[in-house]
C-alpha cells in the first residue's frame, strides 16, 4: 500500500510535468526580414534632383546605379535601395560606407554579394548617402 501510493504520486507529478511541457511555447515572436517585392515603395516620376543633390546623384549614377537601379530602384544585379529595409533605422549611414568599402555578403537577398566599390572616396560616399536618403524620402519610407 505504502509504495503503491508512492507510485501513483509520482505518475501524476509525472503528467503534470509532461502537461506543462507541452503547454509551452512556440516561439512566434521570431521575425525574418521581409524580402518581397510587393507594394515597393517609388519616387514620383516628375520630382527634380535639387541642385545641391546633383553630384551625389551623378556619383550614384556612376558607381552604384548599375546594380542598384536608376534611383535606387533595384536591378537583376542588386536590390532597390528605395526600400523599407535600407532606411536610416535599419541601415545606417555607416552601412553604406561600409558596403563601399568593404563590400556586402548576400544576407537579405538571392542577388549575390556586393562587391567593393574601387575607387569611390569616404567624401563621396556621403554625397551618394545624401542622395539615397532624398530618394527614400521622395518615395516616403521615412
Ligand atoms: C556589382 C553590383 C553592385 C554595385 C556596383 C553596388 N552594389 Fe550595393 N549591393 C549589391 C548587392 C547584390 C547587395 C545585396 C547584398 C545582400 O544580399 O544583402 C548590395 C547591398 C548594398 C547595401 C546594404 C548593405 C547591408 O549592410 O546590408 C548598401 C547600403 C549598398 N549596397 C550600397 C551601395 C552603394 C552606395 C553603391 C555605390 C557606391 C553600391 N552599393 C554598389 C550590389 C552592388
Amino acid at each position: 500500500m505504502h509504495y503503491l501510493n508512492r507510485f501513483i504520486i509520482i505518475v501524476i507529478v509525472g503528467f503534470i510535468l509532461l502537461a506543462g511541457c507541452s503547454e509551452a511555447q512556440t516561439d512566434s515572436t521570431h521575425s525574418t526580414h521581409e524580402v518581397t517585392n510587393d507594394a515597393l515603395p517609388v519616387v514620383p516620376k516628375n520630382v527634380q534632383t535639387p541642385k545641391e543633390l546633383e553630384s551625389g546623384e551623378g556619383l550614384f549614377n556612376n558607381n552604384c546605379a548599375r546594380c542598384h537601379g536608376p534611383q535606387g530602384s533595384g536591378t537583376t544585379q542588386g536590390p532597390p535601395l528605395v526600400h523599407k529595409i535600407y532606411e536610416p533605422s535599419h541601415h545606417a549611414d555607416f552601412a553604406f560606407q561600409r558596403a563601399a568599402a568593404q563590400g556586402v555578403r548576400a544576407h537579405h537577398w538571392k542577388f549575390g554579394n556586393m562587391p567593393k566599390v574601387e575607387g569611390i572616396a569616404q567624401e563621396e560616399v556621403v554625397e551618394v548617402i545624401r542622395y539615397v536618403r532624398w530618394l527614400q524620402q521622395q518615395a516616403g519610407i521615412f
